[in-house]
């Protein structure tokens, strides 16, 4: 998708993005970065971080590479004490960091299971934990402030082995559906973006090869979703008035029959 959205919408608002250092995450930040917000990128990744936020700021924005493992909740709280110092309260939180892991489930990778659950629940929580009080002092303040979560299609569609990573995913949908119940009162809004397929580096990760088959495939036959589509969605999220609350944007490409 090429830039929609024009101007700087998103200027005085201070982002922090987690899973930042590749694919979904990096472009939403470097897109949120253009569209006029600070930018605080998380991952554990250090080289590819300091990458991202030397290039942001070498192009007129504002970044500050956060090198963490958001599965620890200490590590997490710490730089969400540093986005504070360095760049202000946070207000836009783009807790997207996820890792899917796919096999059989007779396979027992437990292994695999706990990285899931650790990464996309444990991890999505620890930031929620971490950021949530700036979001509030953020809104308390009169301003728009946003938690949205990365979920996935995988969250209601029913794909075979795919188990462990939907449960996860589907853990996002409803959570972002039960926060807004209590923090959409307090002007916070709350939002999970579910996509299809992008092309990132997240089937790199899967070994099993049946898996890895349908992922291919799709990326050799079909015009995937590139991160930059993800990126434009989630600005445009975050910059609507701040009584409107788009929750949950299903987003897959055209021909994406799943
Ligand atoms: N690609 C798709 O088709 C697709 C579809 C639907 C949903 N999603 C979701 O989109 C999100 C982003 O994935 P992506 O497709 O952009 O894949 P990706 O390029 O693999 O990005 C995953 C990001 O998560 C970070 N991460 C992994 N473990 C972490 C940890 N312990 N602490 C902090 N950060 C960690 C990775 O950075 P480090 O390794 O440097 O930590 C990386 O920046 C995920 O939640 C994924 O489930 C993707």
């Amino acid at each position: 998708m090429s830039a929609l959205l024009t101007g700087t919408p998103l200027t005085g608002r201070v982002a922090v993005v987690s899973g930042a250092s590749s694919g979904i995450g990096a472009a939403t930040a470097t897109r949120l970065a253009e569209l006029g917000a600070k930018v605080a990128v998380l991952a554990r990744r250090k080289d590819n971080l300091d990458a991202l936020a030397e290039s942001i700021n070498r192009t007129g924005g504002t970044a500050i590479a956060v090198p963490v493992d958001v599965t620890d909740r200490e590590a997490v709280q710490a730089a969400a004490r540093q986005v504070a110092d360095q760049l202000g309260t946070a207000d836009l939180v783009f807790n997207n960091a996820g890792v899917q892991l796919i096999s059989p489930i007779a396979d027992l990778r437990q292994d695999d299971w706990q990285r899931q659950i650790d990464l996309n629940v444990t991890g999505v929580m620890n930031v929620i934990g971490a950021f949530l009080p700036q979001l509030t002092a953020a809104a308390e303040a009169g301003k728009s402030a946003d938690l949205i979560t990365t979920s996935s299609i995988a969250a209601t569609r029913i794909l075979e082995k795919f188990s462990v990573y939907s449960g996860t995913k589907a853990y996002i949908s409803h959570l972002t559906r039960l926060l807004r119940v209590e923090l959409g009162r307090k002007n916070i809004r709350v939002a999970t973006i579910e996509p299809g397929m992008v092309d990132t580096e997240l089937p790199d990760h899967v070994t099993d090869p049946d898996a890895s088959k349908l992922m291919a495939d799709l990326i050799d036959q079909i015009d995937v979703l590139q991160s930059a589509d993800i990126a434009e969605t989630v600005a445009f999220m975050a910059s609507v008035p701040r009584h409107v609350n788009l929750t949950e944007i299903t987003i897959l490409p055209t021909a994406q029959a799943i």
